[in-house]
């Protein structure tokens, strides 16, 4: 069986566009694959200041991970900073890439381009990412289309150190680009964290509702039909009802039916599928002992695998 690897940065809560873009897709994967999902926090620290926010956003995204039915003795979850020999590969694998490459990087450069002086972590980001993918002999990642480039460094670094040391040291991983389609938020633009347009995955439904309702829409009376084509409520409703989505759009065409009937029925929609694991993460999130417990014991397991792929690589470069 294939292994499939991917990362999930704890910098916030996740929002419902982390659940149809990501998290829903990724564990679609569970009976293809051997899968390994770990929590990337020490790729968060580039950005998270505060050490509160983190060690709960840590919580967070595992329990988040668990209530939408991640089932860990299925599937390896760890926390990246369990296994520290992901440092290791990432030094080794930093002196096989060449400064240019880390400075066409697409954070690095972002940063820059919005003015900002971005720290050394940020600039090194994809060193670590591509040692966070070889540790664990991964073949395939699931990622979106905007960890493309950092998929395509990696694999380049694999190769380079078979070339040089040994070919079949490293796995060379191929990036499984999800075709899930863009989730847009509240505005219409992709659904984001740091563009405060985000639809809450497991706050109240009361605070869900209110959010529903505050999605943009075009401002056509009661009667009149309406266009369901780029319309934010029907995309989000195709996305979590597909089945039921010709529905609305007939309903919208016909005239009689506003955009808050839309937003009723996407919440009771959201509701549906989100509510009972609204149940579960909270049981999960509350109680942090065994949660933390979950994590540690997928570490014990990605650690051994870990611990082969470091000394393969130790033993190739000479330091064994
Ligand atoms: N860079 C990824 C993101 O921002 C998170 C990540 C870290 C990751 N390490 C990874 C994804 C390894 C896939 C594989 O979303």
């Amino acid at each position: 069986m294939k292994t499939s690897l991917t990362g999930i940065k704890p910098t916030h809560l996740p929002h419902l566009g982390n659940y149809l873009g990501a998290i829903r897709p990724a564990l679609s994967l569970v009976d293809q694959y051997r899968t390994l999902y770990f929590i990337a926090d020490y790729h968060a620290v580039t950005t998270v200041r505060d050490a509160n926010a983190l060690r709960g956003y840590i919580r967070d995204v595992a329990a988040t991970w668990l209530a939408c039915g991640l089932d860990p003795e299925r599937t390896l979850l760890y926390r990246q900073s369990d296994v520290p020999e992901v440092f290791e590969l990432t030094w080794v694998l930093s002196c096989l890439l060449a400064t240019g490459q880390l400075e066409r990087g697409h954070a690095y450069k972002d940063a820059l381009a919005r003015g900002e002086s971005p720290n050394a972590g940020i600039f090194n980001y994809p060193a670590l990412m591509a040692a966070d993918i070889l540790l664990y002999d991964t073949d395939v990642v699931p990622i979106g289309k905007d960890q493309k480039q950092h998929l395509e460094l990696t694999r380049d670094i694999a190769m380079r150190l078979n070339h040089v040391y040994g070919e079949g040291t490293l796995v060379v991983p191929e990036a499984l680009i999800s075709d899930a389609p863009l989730v847009p938020g509240t505005d219409g633009e992709k659904m984001s964290k740091s563009k405060g347009n985000g639809i809450p995955l497991f706050e109240s439904p009361r605070k869900l509702r209110k959010v529903i309702m505050g999605i943009k829409t075009t401002s056509e009376s009661l009667e009149d039909p309406k266009t369901a084509e780029g319309s934010t409520v029907y995309a989000l409703y195709s996305l979590v009802a597909p089945d039921r989505a010709p529905e609305m759009k007939q309903k919208l065409a016909a005239g009689g039916y506003g955009w808050g009937h839309a937003k009723e029925d996407l919440f009771q929609a959201i509701e549906a599928e989100v509510g009972p694991k609204r149940e579960e993460y909270l049981s999960i999130r509350a109680d942090e002992e065994q949660l933390d417990a979950i994590l540690h014991s997928g570490a014990d397991k990605a650690r051994q695998i870990a611990h082969a792929t470091i000394q393969r690589v130790r033993g190739a470069v000479g330091i064994d």
